[in-house]
């Protein structure tokens, strides 16, 4: 059967309009103005008080940030409350004495300021991880699913518990997903209808919506050999994408660092287009604008797509990408090619290049555009409306913990937004939470530029 997109494509496609520059520049103003204006979009206070003062102590060092990823990385494993003392201790002692550093060492002397030192550590730690995940099981999870429902704003689940190392392990995660799916499905039958989350103009948006990361999906991953990861990840991704296909729910495929990404774009598009998915799940795959080669690799999704008739078309969700330092890291280590753009400009410019070939590319795509940067929002908002599109087909995404209030202006604003909502323990969600702190420490955070109050017209500057 022919999808309703390449039928769109034969008969309605136009060519996209071509977009004065300045007359693109005043409607994003216009835009960003108006996002801003939501009273919701506190913009010079986007995190509370302890998080922003941590987060400004921790940008303002690298030495204490690298200290602080450590502990946050060691706190789930700790014996408890004293041990947790000891490795603070033990990291804040490789630190230059600060007044801070030279308390938190006296006091680790003996084992009541240990004890003292491991529960303000253990405090902070969990208060971190109730900011960015939603709660430890599906069902805690589901009352702020339907709280953010309920307020206009859509999600998508993912389930914590990435880079399995066995296979009974990876099995146990398809598993839990296929669950997941499941108990979201049935908790979302019971919430009041949403007609903006639920249909853009290619037809039924599901309610139940999953991201699945590849690398929770195979032990098997290796660069060198992409065949052996994609081979043993698609026999649990099939089951997970039928049982997707029978419930009505939604599976985003989630891109992580690079070396797995040949592998996560070969299983994607052998397996959503083999004839058992054409009608469905509906599914969606991530373009990471920091990586060089994301235009080629855009090219090659929508090559893809034209080719693949499926009834509901691939949603590409449109990120900057989430493992910049770790890509850059691992490139000098090995003397490669740095693969991100490190100018802060050349990757917006990139961003937004990548935002109106999607925009353009519809309705052979569904797009997503995920970030949290107001200039990078309101230029796909006003690409869209300048060409003609209506704001039901292009999506915004944020991520739980960061772009809480930008959902909630974007909710009130009209358009169509999803939060990202990591659900599982701490453990299974340390690489995440040191993901979302790097992120928000960078020096080039479009989050620490608001804090520090730069104005709307400096936010809503062509990059
Ligand atoms: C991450 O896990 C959001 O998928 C992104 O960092």
């Amino acid at each position: 059967m022919a999808s309703r997109a390449h039928a769109l494509l034969d008969v309605d496609r136009q060519p996209a309009p071509a977009i004065d520059g300045a007359a693109l520049q005043v409607e994003i103003e216009r835009v960003g103005r108006a996002i801003a204006s939501e009273r919701a979009l506190g913009l010079a206070h986007p995190l509370r008080a302890a998080g922003r003062r941590a987060i400004q102590m921790t940008s303002a060092d690298a030495q204490l940030r690298a200290a602080l990823f450590r502990l946050v990385d060691v706190t789930p494993a700790c014996r408890d409350v004293e041990d947790i003392g000891r490795h603070f201790a033990s990291f804040a002692g490789e630190l230059d004495g600060s007044r801070q550093v030279r308390l938190a060492l006296a006091l680790a002397d003996n084992r009541a300021g240990r004890v003292i030192l491991g529960r303000a550590v253990a405090s902070g730690v969990r208060q971190t991880a109730r900011r960015f995940i939603a709660g430890e099981t599906p069902r805690a999870a589901g009352r702020e699913l339907e709280r953010l429902w309920r307020s206009g704003i859509a999600t998508s689940v993912d389930l914590l518990g990435e880079v399995t190392v066995s296979a009974a392990e990876a099995d146990a995660y398809a598993l839990r997903c296929g669950q997941m799916l499941a108990e979201v499905g049935e908790l979302a039958r019971a919430w009041p209808a949403q007609p903006s989350l639920e249909r853009d103009s290619l037809g039924p948006l599901p309610r139940a919506n999953l991201s699945v990361k590849v690398s929770s999906l195979t032990p098997l991953l290796r660069p060198q050999a992409p065949a052996l990861g994609v081979g043993d990840a698609a026999r649990r991704l099939r089951p997970l994408l039928a049982r997707a296909r029978d419930l009505g729910a939604h599976v985003h495929i989630d891109m992580e660092s690079l070396d797995s990404l040949e592998a996560t774009v070969e299983l994607a598009l052998e397996v959503l287009g083999e004839l058992a998915f054409r009608d469905g799940p509906s599914a969606g795959l991530v373009l990471q604008a920091y990586l060089q080669q994301s235009p080629a690799l855009l090219e090659r999704i929508l090559d893809w797509a034209a080719r693949t008739p499926r009834r509901v078309p691939l949603t590409v969700r449109l990120v900057k990408g989430a493992y910049w330092d770790h890509e850059v890291a691992v490139a000098h280590q090995h003397g490669w090619r740095v693969p991100v753009f490190t100018d802060k400009a050349e990757c917006d410019r990139n961003f937004e290049a990548l935002t109106r070939r999607l925009l353009d590319a519809r309705p052979l795509v569904r797009v997503a555009v995920g970030s949290h940067n107001l200039r990078s929002i309101a230029h796909a908002i006003a690409y869209n409306r300048l060409r003609g599109g209506r704001d039901e087909d292009l999506e915004l995404q944020v991520l739980r913990g960061l772009g809480d209030q930008l959902a909630t202006a974007l909710a009130r604003h009209g358009v169509r937004v999803r939060v990202y909502t990591p659900v599982g323990d701490l453990v299974a969600g340390m690489a995440y939470l040191v993901r979302r702190l790097l992120e928000n420490t960078s020096n080039e955070s479009f989050l620490l530029a608001q804090q520090h109050g730069a104005s709307l017209e400096r936010l809503l500057t062509a990059p």
